[in-house]
C-alpha cells in the first residue's frame, strides 16, 4: 500500500511521541487523524502547543476524545476511512502507577480493548502500538532481547503494557488483526515529557532547585532519541509481518551520572543532588538488544547522547525563553 492511500489514526497525538510521529507522517504528505484526551498528567499547555504545530497541516485533523469513548472513535474511523492505527495514547510513567492505578487500567487496558475492537471492525491493515522496556520487569538478563521471558512485572505500568502484547496476540489468533508492538526504551528529545529525567533535571538545575537521584546515582538507561523511535514506528506501518514485537532502544547504556554531567556542561551550571535509595517499581539498568529491529525495520539509531541532550536543551531554552 502506498503512503498516499494510508489514512492513519494516531492516538495520543498531543503527547511527546504522538506529536513527533504525526509531524513525520504529515511531512511525508500522509493523512493523519489525531485523538488525545489532553489530560493533566503534565502541563497541558505543552500538549496544546504541540497540537498547534500539527494543526498547520491540511492533512491533519484532531478530535479531543478519550480512548474509553468508543462511540466517538468509531464515527471518526468510519468518516476518515482509517486504514492504519498507531496507538500511543496511554497513561505513561512507572512511578505514577503506584499513586493512581486506575488511570492505567482505564487508558491502557479498557482503552486498548476499544482500539482492538475498532481495528477489527474496520479491518485496519496494521495496528502499531506502544509497549515498553518495562515489560522486562525483574528479568535482569542484559541486553534485553524480545525472546526473553517477560512474566515478572514489577510495576502496574509494566503489567498493562505486557497485557497489551497478550491482547494483541489474542486478536490476531481470533480475528487475524495484524499488529506490531514496540518496546520503547527511555525516549528523549525536543518537546519531551516533563516527568522524565532529562526534563526534570534541566528544569531543576535552571531554577536552582535540587534534583532527586535515585539508587544513589547507580542507574543506567538506554536512552533513545525521538527521531530514531519515529523511524521505527514508520517502518512498522508497512512491515510485511502479521504480528511481532520489537525493541526500539539505542543499545548504548548511559550512566545516569553521565547524563547529569552532560546536562551540566550544556547549561554551564552544576546540579545540586539529593541522593536517594531505589524507588519501588523501578529498574536499575535498561539496555536493548536491537538486532531484530535492525534487520526488519531498517532501524539504525544514530543520535549520540551528547547531541541529543544538546538538542533538547536548545529546544527547552527556546520554548521557555531562557537566556543562559
Ligand atoms: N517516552 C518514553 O520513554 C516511553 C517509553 C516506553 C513506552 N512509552 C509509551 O509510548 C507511548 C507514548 O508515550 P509519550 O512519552 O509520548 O507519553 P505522553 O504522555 O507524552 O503521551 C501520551 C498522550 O496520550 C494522551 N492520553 C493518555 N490517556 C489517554 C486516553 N485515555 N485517551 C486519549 N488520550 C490519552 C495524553 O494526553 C498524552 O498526550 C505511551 O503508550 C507510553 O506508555 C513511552
Amino acid at each position: 500500500m502506498s503512503n498516499k492511500n494510508m489514512n492513519i489514526l494516531v492516538t495520543g497525538s498531543a503527547g511527546f511521541i504522538g506529536f513527533h510521529t504525526s509531524l513525520f507522517l504529515l511531512n511525508k504528505n500522509m493523512k493523519v487523524c489525531g485523538i488525545d484526551n489532553l489530560n493533566n498528567y503534565y502541563d497541558t499547555q505543552l500538549k496544546k502547543d504541540r497540537l498547534d504545530i500539527l494543526k498547520k497541516f491540511e492533512n491533519f485533523s484532531f478530535v479531543k476524545c478519550d480512548l474509553t469513548d468508543m462511540d466517538t472513535i468509531d464515527i471518526l474511523m468510519k468518516e476518515n476511512h482509517i486504514t492504519h492505527i498507531i496507538n500511543l495514547a496511554a497513561q505513561a510513567g512507572v512511578r505514577y502507577s503506584l499513586e493512581n492505578p486506575h488511570a492505567y487500567v482505564n487508558s491502557n487496558l479498557a482503552g486498548f480493548v476499544n482500539i482492538l475492537e475498532l481495528a477489527r471492525k474496520y479491518k485496519v491493515k496494521k495496528l502499531v502500538y506502544a509497549s515498553s522496556s518495562s515489560v522486562y520487569g525483574d528479568n535482569t538478563a542484559s541486553p534485553s532481547c524480545e525472546n526473553h521471558v517477560t512474566d515478572s512485572q514489577i510495576s502496574l505500568y509494566g503489567a498493562t503494557k505486557k497485557s497489551n502484547e497478550l491482547m494483541a496476540y489474542s486478536y490476531f489468533k481470533l480475528f487475524k488483526l495484524e499488529s506490531i508492538g514496540l518496546r520503547f526504551f527511555s525516549v528523549y528529545g525536543p518537546w519531551g515529557r516533563p516527568d522524565m529525567a532529562l526534563f526534570l533535571f534541566t528544569d531543576a538545575i535552571l531554577k536552582n532547585k535540587k534534583i532527586d537521584v535515585f539508587n544513589f546515582g547507580k542507574m543506567q538507561r538506554d536512552f533513545t532519541y525521538i527521531d530514531d523511535i519515529v523511524s521505527g514506528i514508520y517502518h512498522s506501518l508497512s512491515l510485511e509481518k502479521e504480528i511481532d514485537i520489537y525493541n526500539l532502544g539505542n543499545n548504548k547504556t548511559v550512566e545516569l551520572m553521565y547524563l547529569i554531567e552532560t546536562i551540566e556542561k550544556n547549561i554551564g551550571k552544576k546540579a545540586e543532588i539529593n541522593f536517594l535509595p531505589m524507588q519501588k517499581g523501578d529498574i536499575q539498568k535498561s539496555c536493548a538488544d536491537i538486532e531484530k529491529a535492525k534487520s526488519d525495520l531498517l532501524y539504525s539509531p544514530s543520535t549520540s547522547i551528547e547531541d541529543g541532550v544538546e538538542n533538547f536543551i536548545n529546544w527547552y531554552k527556546q520554548y521557555y525563553r531562557i537566556k543562559i
